[in-house]
């Protein structure tokens, strides 16, 4: 029985690691300063009605790893499956998907909702960089949903779970990073 909770929350990870990673790459980027040509705010400095759009923490580089990211993990997933490697965990059949679109789809979700969520923040007057609580932790996995929706049917059994233990994980990842000096703050 814990067994099966256990194999149930892998597989739920497994599924989001697209999005997971995805997630974390802009921080790696920046951290480790990869493309510096994309590191342009895709706002373009621009502001409305005196507050920025996005502000400087969203750029096309987080943007741009994002999405290679999540491409690069399923196209891993799909070859894992092929290999049966990891079957215990597979919640959906990488064979029927594109993964190319798939793995797109992810990543333009996961950053898209992480976009989608800055533009709200600014508009509250949430300044770059500070937190916004709950809707920091689950922008990403609903972007991640909602883009991928077209592609795999996903059921309320996977979905409200997968928000649950995203919004029970961030906190302990996010204290990983902090403590690595990956992320400049712990949340
Ligand atoms: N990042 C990026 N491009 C993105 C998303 C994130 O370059 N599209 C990088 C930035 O260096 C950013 C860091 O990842 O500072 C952390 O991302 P996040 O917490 O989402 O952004 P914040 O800086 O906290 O900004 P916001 O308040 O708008 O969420
Ligand atoms: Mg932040």
């Amino acid at each position: 029985m814990t067994n099966e909770y256990l194999i149930f929350f892998a597989a739920i990870i497994y599924t989001l690691l697209p999005a997971y990673l995805a997630n974390m790459a802009p921080v790696l980027a920046q951290k480790l300063e990869v493309l510096p040509f994309l590191k342009k705010p895709i706002d373009g400095g621009h502001q409305l009605n005196g507050k920025d759009i996005l502000g400087p923490g969203k750029t096309w580089r987080g943007l741009v790893v994002g999405v290679f990211v999540s491409t690069a993990v399923v196209f891993l997933q799909s070859i894992f499956q092929y290999f049966h490697f990891l079957e215990e965990i597979r919640l959906i059949d990488y064979f029927s998907l594109n993964w190319l679109l798939f793995g797109i789809l992810a990543g333009l979700g996961a950053l898209g909702g992480d976009i989608a969520k800055s533009f709200a923040k600014r508009r509250i007057n949430i300044n770059s960089g500070d937190a916004w609580p709950v809707f920091d932790q689950l922008d990403f996995v609903l972007g991640f949903f909602l883009l991928t929706y077209t592609q795999v049917q996903w059921t309320e059994v996977i979905f409200w779970p997968a928000l649950i233990i995203t919004l029970a994980g961030h906190p302990i990842t996010n204290i990983i990073g902090y403590y690595f000096k990956i992320k400049k703050v712990w949340w």
